[in-house]
């Protein structure tokens, strides 16, 4: 019976280009939906931005950027990174698209109409300069056990207690550097305490799907019942949880409550949904029937809805969501499948910052990205457990298993077929069909492997196939039969097994190495593989096409250069405080219209200690108005009269007293604290308002 997949990965927040952490999870998915297809199912593969939430909000404001531009200058990086590792999503949405608004607001609705939602004021910081309630990350302070400074607020680095914002000593916002102060606001909450969300959640987190197949992984059961069960005293940690957020907000608005966002967790998951609707309908090219298909797809029983997730997020998607979708009378997920973090060379990967493995670095340097498909597929399993990137390890791997077990079975064997036999397959004897009979019946247990995410274990029943094939090389020795006379017909038999051999081990690695399988599909002029043909042979008579190399060794230099760092800077104490600026060619310094400015008029600014209003005049027939935060050093009559450098062709900024239409060169110290003073430049006697500067 065919399937019907809707498998997702986890959406990544749009406030950065993905690391090497992202790409192991989609490599993971994109085995698995391989795997499916390979076996003839159908399968809806979607991601997604995620868009919302305070962070993106602020991040956007640094960058001097709408939330939407932000964001969509994000999603636009997205494609050299999945299409470099062959991850291929039906579908890339945005957790701010239409779909989204519309599903989170229906859900809602339907949560409401359950008696679900409740509303209940609470007391939160709030920063009185930005105008605005701060999420916990974004207020600092005192650890309130050991005093360590510039702790975040929910817990510190330094002695790793755990508290609530309100605790810290001095507070103050990451934001304006304010006093926080504690302000009410009315939130709103989904009641996950209610018995019925309880019973709900105790049920499915235990129960199993169509397929017989448990929703969670036992070790993902283990933990998340800590949250779900009764303690000694007869409580659950499980409670009510929080879901709006007050504005300013990038969010979605809660229905009927103005001002009122939902919480970036809320909205999130929905994502799922929304980028599978986007598909349905982009595929439909009408919105109502794309509409009307994803419902019915989503009505439909015999559809399996998996996710494939980190284990930092499980409480969002084994409890919050499966609630979510239950009691807003939707499909709930037939699994949730964790994964591990991924180390590499055993370093702990930070959650912005990625590691040291840079996947579009990896990419340039020409390195492969089967390899690390290969390498990651054979270190992952079904279990949520990290695993461990090692350079050495992986060149080891890669250049043992794939050269040297796989590739190699092909490059010994195709150029007899060629030279020697018009390009066509023999027939084969009794020892060759014992061999692929031996492959053939390895199939069903490594199609249950990668059912099962056990890809590690996947990929060593299919090297131990391959030792097979080359021990069978090796005591043929196609190489010496070639060179003996009347020995043709078992040359052509030895190199026929090869090639048969070779093609059963492709179709078992296809879903690893989808490149690879599709070169080989061309070299063996064959229809893609799928696994429906794993037990048919191409057969006597059958002509191959000229063998190319299939894949290149890993070089050390190219891991020595993936890792390598740059240079540390040496701290050299420089009068100005700052290392030199990297070279530049001339035509980069021409760009910067540097002109001689005659300071017409100079005033003071009102409500600005730092800055002076200059008006200037470069020679063009028309006064600039600049301002220049040189106030500490000069007095607008100092000024008046004197020559002095600007930047003739900067894009004018609008500033919170105007509009500056260019900027004045002065010399400070690179740490003011050090070297306080900032000195206007003055041009020699003889040049003249509008001379440039070369
Ligand atoms: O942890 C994260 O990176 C989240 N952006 C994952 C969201 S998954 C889903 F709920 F959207
Ligand atoms: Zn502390």
């Amino acid at each position: 019976m065919p399937r019907q997949l809707f498998v997702t990965t986890a959406l990544p927040y749009a406030n950065g280009t993905f690391h090497i952490g992202h790409i192991m999870e989609y490599i993971q998915a994109d085995i698995w939906v391989r795997f499916q297809r390979m076996q003839g199912h159908t399968v809806h593969f979607v991601c997604a931005d995620d868009a919302h939430g305070a962070p993106i909000m602020i991040a956007a404001q640094k960058a001097g950027k709408t939330p939407q531009q932000f964001v969509a200058d994000i999603a636009a990086g997205r494609k050299p990174y999945l299409e470099g590792f062959h991850i291929a999503f039906d579908n890339w949405h945005s957790t701010d698209g239409a779909e989204n608004h519309e599903l989170a607001q229906a859900i809602y609705r339907s949560l409401k109409a359950n008696g679900l939602i409740s509303t209940r004021t609470i007391a939160q910081f709030f920063d009185p300069e930005r105008g605005m309630f701060l999420p916990d990350r974004f207020i600092k302070g005192e650890c309130p056990k050991c005093g360590t400074q510039d702790q975040y607020g929910d817990n510190c680095e330094a002695c790793g207690a755990v508290y609530s914002p309100t605790e810290l000593k001095n507070p103050y916002s990451a934001l304006s550097g304010a006093t926080p102060v504690l302000r009410d606001s009315e939130h709103f909450f989904f009641q996950l305490s209610d018995p019925r969300c309880v019973a709900f959640l105790e049920a499915w987190t235990q129960g199993s799907n169509a397929r017989g197949v448990p929703h969670l992984q036992p070790e993902v059961y283990n933990k998340i019942k800590e949250w779900l069960l009764p303690r000694e005293d007869g409580r659950r940690d499980l409670g009510d949880w929080d879901i709006s957020r007050d504005a300013p907000y990038f969010g979605i608005e809660i229905p009927d409550a103005p001002g009122k966002y939902f919480y970036v967790w809320l909205d999130a998951p929905i994502g799922y949904l929304a980028s599978l609707k986007n598909l349905f309908v982009r595929r439909a090219g009408d919105a109502a029937l794309g509409a009307q298909q994803f419902d019915a797809f989503l009505a439909d029983p015999a559809t399996e809805q998996v996710h494939f997730i980190g284990k930092d997020i499980i409480t969002f998607h084994t409890l919050f969501w499966p609630a979510m979708l239950q009691f807003s009378g939707r499909k709930v997920p037939d699994a949730v499948h964790v994964h591990g973090f991924l180390t590499v060379n055993s370093e702990k990967m930070s959650k912005s910052r990625g590691t040291g493995l840079d996947p579009l670095k990896y990419l340039s340097l020409g390195m492969n990205p089967e390899w690390l498909r290969y390498y990651l597929a054979a270190k992952l399993s079904g279990r949520n457990e990290d695993i461990d990137f090692n350079a050495e390890d992986f060149m080891a791997r890669v250049n043992s298993d794939l050269i040297g077990k796989f590739v190699n079975i092909a490059s010994r064997s195709a150029g007899f077929i060629a030279k020697r036999f018009e390009g066509k397959l023999g027939a084969i004897t009794a020892d060759g069909q014992a061999l692929l009979a031996a492959l053939q019946a390895a199939t069903p247990g490594i199609t249950a492997s990668y059912e099962e995410r056990e890809y590690g274990k996947a990929l060593r029943d299919i090297m131990l196939l391959a030792d097979k094939v080359n021990a069978y090389v090796d005591q043929n020795k196609p190489w010496e039969l070639a060179k003996q006379e009347g020995q043709d017909a078992r040359l052509h038999d030895v190199c026929t097994v090869c090639i048969e051999a070779f093609r059963l081990l492709s179709l078992q690695l296809k879903p690893v190495l989808p490149a690879l399988a599709a070169q080989v599909e061309t070299f063996l002029n064959v229809a893609p593989f799928t696994f429906v043909q794993a037990q048919n042979l191409l057969g006597a008579g059958h002509a191959i096409n000229a063998y190319q190399h299939l894949m290149q060794r890993v070089d050390v230099k190219q891991l020595e250069a993936l890792f390598e760092v740059p240079e540390p800077v040496v701290e050299k104490i420089l009068p100005g405080g700052e290392e030199i600026a990297p070279v530049i060619a001339i035509d980069d310094f021409a760009k910067i219209d540097l002109r001689i400015a005659q300071i017409v008029n100079c005033e003071a600014v009102e409500g600005s200690t730092k800055l002076l209003r200059l008006t200037l005049d470069v020679g063009e027939g028309r006064t600039r108005n600049v301002f220049s935060g040189i106030a500490s050093m000069y007095k607008p009559e100092d000024l008046v009269g004197k020559l002095t450098v600007m930047v003739a062709n900067l894009a004018p900024r609008k500033m919170k007293f105007g509009v500056s239409e260019g900027m004045v060169l002065a010399a400070s110290h690179a740490d003011e604290k050090a070297e306080p003073g900032i000195y206007v430049l003055h041009p020699w006697p003889g040049a003249k308002p509008g001379m440039r500067i070369h």
